[in-house]
């Protein structure tokens, strides 16, 4: 059997990965436009960071696993193939900002439709809107074709930073397939490749819609407990209420689970936002205002966070920000990724650069991404991947991303070399302020009363 995979990013990449180290027998090529990150996957320095990763694609690249810029022989070669393109927002024309832009999944499409020789099994790696499938057999059996291709709905639940053990070890798989003879044999062969590692019963098979509506739901209710605890979080700030506390105790009732209750400056990546106001669009399309209007809420909750922590940095000095360093420890959307997509890192850093601030990002993987983000924007920003040089100097110290080096930097060391008050934001609640505060630093969080010198 040949896989072919379209798409060779944090999705495309690893899940290809683990299924070529887990079948041996299984030939499988991943290909994209993209030459450099094709080039990359080919070397030890994968495009993308994620722990454990390397070791899975070196097990298996060369052997069963290849990455190859040549779309069209990939397709034609394979029984399977998995479409695992990007589907941002749409920027432009009708639904911009709100709907998912379907251009590049529909180019796959077409690509396929036109270089295919043989039938073949399609399936939905990217995150669609529901009832994508149906445009895209559309699109697959327009014209005079005697190919059958059966498309299925196989989401992807990994989250970045434990792609390698999310894949290895999933909670769920999910394959929705057509309730049609060819759609439960189509079904049967992807849920035997999963089943090679996966114990039978986590692999769950519903219908193609219910597939596709599944992954969107499931994102949107992860992101909804964010902004839920994050809502809260403003409450304890002015109550002397701790919201870690409060997350722990309302975590303990086993109906709500303690999972996904940390307080946050709020989510970023490149997934919760988009696939919310999808959800957003896709209700508004069937004229469900109120449903719609709901899930929009918990992406407004976290645009009000991000904002409302620069406001409490600006009012903590003083109202003023102009010429004061700020430096800004981490800049990926979470730990353990190079990853810098919506990362609330980018609002905190502009809104800092346009109250005039001198901002110095610091991370120790996502640098690159860091510059890329801020590159078209105005300002005094500088770049040091060491943080006690970053805050050498600074008014103040932004916590962006829970990576566990912060954890276990020298604070008093950087203590002595900042400017007085030093002041330091816990966006990410990791730090001991209490061992802060006696330091001397005016310590703010999320969540919690300030500690602070300054009455
Ligand atoms: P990505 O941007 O990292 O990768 C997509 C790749 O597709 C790019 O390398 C791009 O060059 C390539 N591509 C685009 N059009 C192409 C074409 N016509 N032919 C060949 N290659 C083409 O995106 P990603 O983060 O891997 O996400 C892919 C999909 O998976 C999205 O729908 C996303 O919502 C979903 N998803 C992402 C994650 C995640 O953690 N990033 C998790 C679950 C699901
Ligand atoms: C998320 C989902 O967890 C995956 O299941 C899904 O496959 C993926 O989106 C996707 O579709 O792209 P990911 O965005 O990689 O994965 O990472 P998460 O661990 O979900 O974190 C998302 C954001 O929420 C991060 O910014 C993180 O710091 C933040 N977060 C997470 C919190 O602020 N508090 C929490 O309690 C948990």
């Amino acid at each position: 059997m040949k896989i072919c995979c379209i798409g060779a990013g944090y999705v495309g990449g690893p899940t290809m990965a683990m299924i070529a180290k887990k079948c041996p027998d299984i030939e499988v090529t991943v290909v994209d436009i993209n030459p450099e990150r094709i080039a990359a996957w080919q070397t030890d320095e994968l495009p993308i960071y994620e722990p454990g990763l390397l070791e899975v694609v070196q097990a298996a690249r060369g052997r069963n696993l290849f990455f190859s810029t040549d779309v069209d022989q990939g397709i034609r070669d394979a029984d399977i193939i998995f479409v695992s393109v990007n589907t941002p927002t749409k920027t432009f024309g009708h639904g911009a900002g709100c709907a998912s832009d379907l251009q590049y999944w529909e180019l796959c499409a077409r690509r396929i439709k036109e270089v295919s020789t043989s039938d073949k099994i399609i399936v939905e790696k990217s995150t669609l809107p529901v009832r994508t499938a149906e445009a895209m057999e559309r699109v697959l059996h327009s014209g005079d074709t005697s190919l059958r291709f059966e498309v299925l709905s196989n989401p992807e639940f990994l989250a970045e930073g434990t792609a390698v053990s999310d894949l290895e070890n999933p909670d769920r798989v999910l394959v929705g397939g057509h309730e049609t003879p060819a759609g439960q044999k189509a079904l049967q062969a992807l849920v035997d490749i999963y089943a090679r590692w996966v114990p039978r019963e986590r692999i769950l098979t519903t219908n193609v819609w219910s597939s596709e509506l599944s992954k969107l739901t499931a994102n949107a209710f992860l992101a909804q407990r964010i902004s839920s605890i994050n809502a809260i979080s403003a409450l304890c700030e002015v109550t002397g209420a701790d919201v870690s506390d409060v997350a722990h105790v309302i975590g303990t009732d086993e109906r709500i689970g303690s999972k996904f209750l940390r307080a946050s400056i709020g989510f970023g990546g490149s997934c919760f936002k988009k696939d919310i106001l999808n959800l957003v669009y896709l209700c508004e399309t069937y004229g469900l205002h109120e449903p719609a209007a709901y899930w929009r809420q918990v992406v407004e909750l976290n645009e009000y966070q991000e904002t409302r922590f620069v406001k409490s940095m600006l009012r903590a000095m003083f109202n003023t920000i102009a010429n004061k360093r700020v430096a800004v420890f981490g800049f990926a959307f979470k730990a353990d990724t190079s990853d810098t997509r919506e990362s609330p890192s980018i609002r905190v850093c502009k809104e800092l650069l346009n109250e005039r601030g001198r901002v110095v990002v610091s991370d120790p993987k996502a640098l690159v991404n860091a510059r890329a983000e801020l590159a078209a924007v105005e300002g005094d920003v500088e770049f040091e991947a060491d943080p006690y040089k970053a805050a050498e100097g600074a008014h103040a110290i932004a916590v962006m991303t829970e990576w566990k080096e912060y954890k276990e930097l020298d604070f008093q060391r950087i203590y002595d070399s900042m400017v007085k008050p030093a002041f330091i934001f816990d966006g990410r609640n990791i730090l001991d302020h209490t061992a802060l505060f006696e330091m001397g630093f005016e310590v703010y969080s999320i969540g919690r009363e300030a500690k602070t010198h300054l009455k």
